[in-house]
Formats: C-alpha cells, sequence, structure tokens
C-alpha cells in the first residue's frame, strides 16, 4: 500500500482494514487544512496514530475543537482538573469509581448508554504508559459488517438495540460492593440501530459490552446475536493493536470502532488523558 502525501501531513497505513498514522510536524497539527484531512482519513480508516505529539490538555482541546464539537464525558468521580478531559485511570486516588475503567477491559464504543446518538469519536493522550498490558485495540466495524454474508447484514439491518450501563459492568458485577451496586442502574437505556447507515452509504456494526438486549428478541437470543457479532468483529483482520509510546495521541471513529484496553495492573499508575466529540448526525 503506498503512502499518501498531501499537504504538510502524510498517512501511513497500519493494516489494510484499519489503522493509519499520521506523519506532521507537530506545529501543522493546528492547521484547519491539516485536520480537516484527517477528519477525511478518519472516515475510512477508522484509528489515527499520532506517535510521540506530547499534547497538553490545552492543545489536545484545541485539537479536539478543531476537529468537531466537543462533547463533556467526563465523569463526576474523577478529579480531573482541566474540564472536558477525562482522566481515565484505575488510581483510586483520583478515580472513585474506577469499575467503569475495569469495564474498559471488554470490547465497547464509548457513550452509547448515555447519549442519543453515538459520540462522532474519542481523542486519547498517553500520560503514563504501564509497564505490562495497557495496549488498546481497535475493531473496523464498517469492515466488520461489510464482509458478513448478504444473507445476514439483511437480517441485521432493521434490529434496534438497547444500551445500558449495567450491560457494560455485568462481566465485572460481582467485584462491585453491595452498597455501590446503584451505579449499575445509573442512566435510562438507550436505543441505537443495530447497524449504522452513514451519509456515504456505508454500514457499520454499532455493537459492544454496553449491548444490552435487542428490541422484539428474546433475551438470551438477542445476546447470542451480540456476543456472536462482537466475536466476528473482533477477528484479527478487523483490528489493530496500539503499543502505547510515551506521549502518543490516538484518535478513533466511535461510530464505526470498537475499542478495548488490554488489562493492567491497577497499582501502575496508568493514566490517559480522554476527550471526545458529539454525535453528528
Ligand atoms: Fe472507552
Amino acid at each position: 500500500m503506498s503512502v499518501i502525501e498531501k499537504t504538510r501531513v502524510e498517512f501511513e497505513p497500519v493494516k489494510p482494514e484499519v489503522g493509519s498514522i499520521v506523519r506532521a510536524e507537530r506545529a501543522a497539527l493546528f492547521d484547519p487544512e491539516v485536520v480537516r484531512q484527517c477528519r477525511e482519513m478518519l472516515n475510512d480508516r477508522v484509528v489515527l496514530v499520532f506517535p510521540k505529539v506530547n499534547f497538553t490538555d490545552a492543545e489536545q482541546l484545541a485539537f479536539t475543537d478543531l476537529l468537531g464539537g466537543r462533547l463533556n464525558l467526563t465523569s463526576d468521580a474523577t478529579t480531573d482538573k482541566q474540564e472536558d478531559v477525562y482522566q481515565v485511570t484505575l488510581d483510586k486516588k483520583i478515580n472513585r469509581a474506577p469499575e467503569y475503567v475495569l469495564g474498559t477491559f471488554f470490547w465497547h464504543m464509548d457513550g452509547l448508554p448515555v447519549e442519543t446518538a453515538p459520540p462522532a469519536a474519542t481523542l486519547l493522550s498517553a500520560r503514563k504508559l504501564a509497564p505490562k498490558g495497557g495496549q488498546t485495540e481497535f475493531s473496523n466495524t464498517l469492515a466488520a459488517y461489510e464482509h458478513l454474508p448478504e444473507a445476514e447484514k439483511a437480517a441485521l439491518d432493521d434490529l434496534r438495540v438497547v444500551h445500558t450501563v449495567a450491560a457494560s459492568l455485568r462481566p465485572i458485577a460481582d467485584l462491585i460492593p453491595e452498597a455501590d451496586k446503584g451505579k449499575l442502574q445509573i442512566g435510562v437505556p438507550k436505543e441505537h440501530p443495530l447497524v449504522r447507515t452513514r451519509k456515504d452509504g456505508r454500514k457499520s456494526l454499532v455493537i459492544g459490552s454496553t449491548a444490552d438486549t435487542v428490541v422484539g428478541m428474546e433475551v438470551a437470543h438477542g445476546r447470542a446475536l451480540l456476543a456472536r457479532l462482537v466475536e466476528w468483529a473482533g477477528q484479527p483482520a478487523f483490528t489493530y493493536r496500539h503499543e502505547w509510546q510515551d506521549g502518543d495521541f490516538v484518535i478513533w471513529d466511535n461510530r464505526t470502532a470498537m475499542h478495548r484496553v488490554i488489562p493492567y495492573d491497577s497499582d501502575c499508575g496508568r493514566m490517559m488523558h480522554r476527550t471526545s466529540i458529539a454525535a453528528e448526525d
């Protein structure tokens, strides 16, 4: 695959179906034309990696604002110092609700149980790496959908799925103290189409750990279908595992990518700073 050269920025594919590395001068990342090219590439490649750019929070927010409409997906349970920047960490001194971060060990899309439409993108800066584990994996759910047999696509196209926080915490629900069980019930369940159709006609699966039930289907049947689709989308051809280095900045289209983190030690101090782009349609 050839390297695509554009003004002041180059995009180098990582895998045939997913991911590109962005090569640009640091200052060029704040050029609206460069950001526009990043958006275009994100649409197609789903994940963009900016190696070692070492953004400050202010720079990350500035880039976020150039990319789209900023969404506050922070949590009251964290001691976020900068508005709209969520500190992703298992450190109990900073995050009083680390179970939500344990939930990120499982394939998911951000914001589905709390937003009426999937947030458009997530942006993540590496601030402190885990010595072991902590890689982030991404799955391109455009490619996953497009490679399904035609008959199966047709069977999925009109289905709707209820997303809940409780579903996303189900694998670790027995670890949550009895007094905190109320956390499983936060928010109002949100319904999203199982198959999302973009303006350009391309379709993707909207799936992951928050997907609880399929509307109109027996619960067990629906959950089996959802689990099978996540397994399908998680196969190596559709996924990319990012090995973080200090200062890396990675962004992904949250409407067409699932992500998860490889487990890491709760006490290792791993810290990522996350910003989000709001739904656009
Ligand atoms: Fe996430």
